[in-house]
């Protein structure tokens, strides 16, 4: 077997990360020597508290949390507890972790990975699931350590597809933009960067990956143990999604950037120079000059398709130990249908 892929998952637990990092941590081609948590969907504490209750759900506490920025690099700090509940994790209220506490530092644990990931010139990938104002930071105070970054895959922005906190900007950008900014140029401008590329996991291809009623039925049905931890914090972010978007189910963000990581041909797209407006009405949109109006060299690589049905068949076969062999005519038929 192959080496394993060396990453940190830097996430705002949240609902849907929580899905991501299961996803991850079902993963055998991955090694995670960390989770860095950064404010986003709700307060930094929250989310490492929330990170450490996924970690005790998989049984993988030996997995350091790292606790990162508290508010954005500019804006107001505005949470996202309308969506994924006070708690971050669905208003399922499961108890808290006690045997391991986060650690203080995660810009810090971000550098020093990168920098011995360098010296080892070993490889070292980032999977970022939240606003990016713990990789701002790094970028600000620790640039040469982007010589140790091989892939650097965000869940944020939308190219053409509508935004979920105005009609054109996606929570995570749209949180912090100024941080999301200041990473988008770092991809552009240094030189430990050159020639590397934003693999933007965004709207475009994450609304397409819907969690249904009939999909968590089955998966509760797969495996009960970690199906009713999924039904658990998935039933306010179902409800929410009915309030505000008349869906039946829930959209799952984050989980596409982690399968992405793993299986890169889940998705297709483009490389484009894309920027991120930080003032007025459209504040936190990802401007993607998909035609080269500014002539500007690609800092990202936009991913517009996807195929759900695979997703999910990696998502049911890994995390809830389902056969491969029945997952993919049932997926079909609950998904309705599949390419011939
Ligand atoms: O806009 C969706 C993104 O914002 C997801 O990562 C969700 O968890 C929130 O962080
Ligand atoms: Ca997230």
């Amino acid at each position: 077997m192959n080496a394993k892929r060396k990453i940190i998952i830097d996430c705002d637990p949240g609902i849907d990360d929580a899905l991501a990092l299961m996803l991850a941590l079902c993963s055998p081609e991955v090694e995670i020597l960390g989770i860095t948590v950064v404010c986003g969907n709700v307060p930094t504490e929250k989310g490492a508290e929330n990170a450490l209750k996924v970690l005790q759900w998989m049984d993988r506490l030996d997995i350091p949390v790292y606790l990162g920025e508290e508010r954005p690099l500019v804006r107001n700090y505005v949470d996202a507890m309308d969506t994924h509940g006070e708690d971050g994790l669905g208003e399922s209220h499961y108890p808290y972790v006690t045997t391991v506490r986060p650690r203080a530092g995660a810009v810090k644990f971000l550098a020093d990975s990168l920098l011995t990931a360098a010296a080892s010139k070993e490889k070292l990938s980032i999977i970022a699931l939240g606003p990016l104002t713990n990789l701002a930071r790094l970028v600000q105070q620790s640039p040469e350590s982007l010589d140790g970054l091989d892939q650097l895959v965000s869940m944020g922005g939308s190219y053409k597809s509508h935004g979920n906190c105005s009609p054109v900007a996606e929570y995570n950008y749209w949180c912090d933009p100024h941080g999301a900014k200041v990473v988008y140029n770092a991809f552009y401008t240094l030189p430990q960067l050159s020639g590397k590329e934003i693999h933007m996991i965004g709207l475009d291809v994450t609304r397409q990956i819907v969690l249904t009623p009939n999909l968590l039925e089955y998966m509760c049905r797969l495996n009960p143990e970690r199906g009713e931890i999924i039904r658990r914090i998935t039933g306010f972010y179902m409800d929410f999604h009915w309030a505000q978007e008349g869906i039946i189910g829930c959209v799952i963000n984050d989980p596409l950037a982690v399968a992405y990581f793993l299986a890169p041909s889940l998705c297709t797209g483009f490389s484009s120079y894309t920027d991120v407006e930080t003032e007025g009405i459209s504040l936190g949109q990802t401007l993607v000059d998909a035609y080269g109006f500014w002539g500007r060299h690609p800092n990202s690589h936009i991913l517009t398709e996807t195929n759900p049905v695979s997703f999910m068949e990696m998502f049911c076969s890994r995390v809830l130990k389902g056969s491969e062999k029945a997952l993919h005519p049932m997926l079909c038929q609950l998904m309705g249908g599949c390419e011939k």
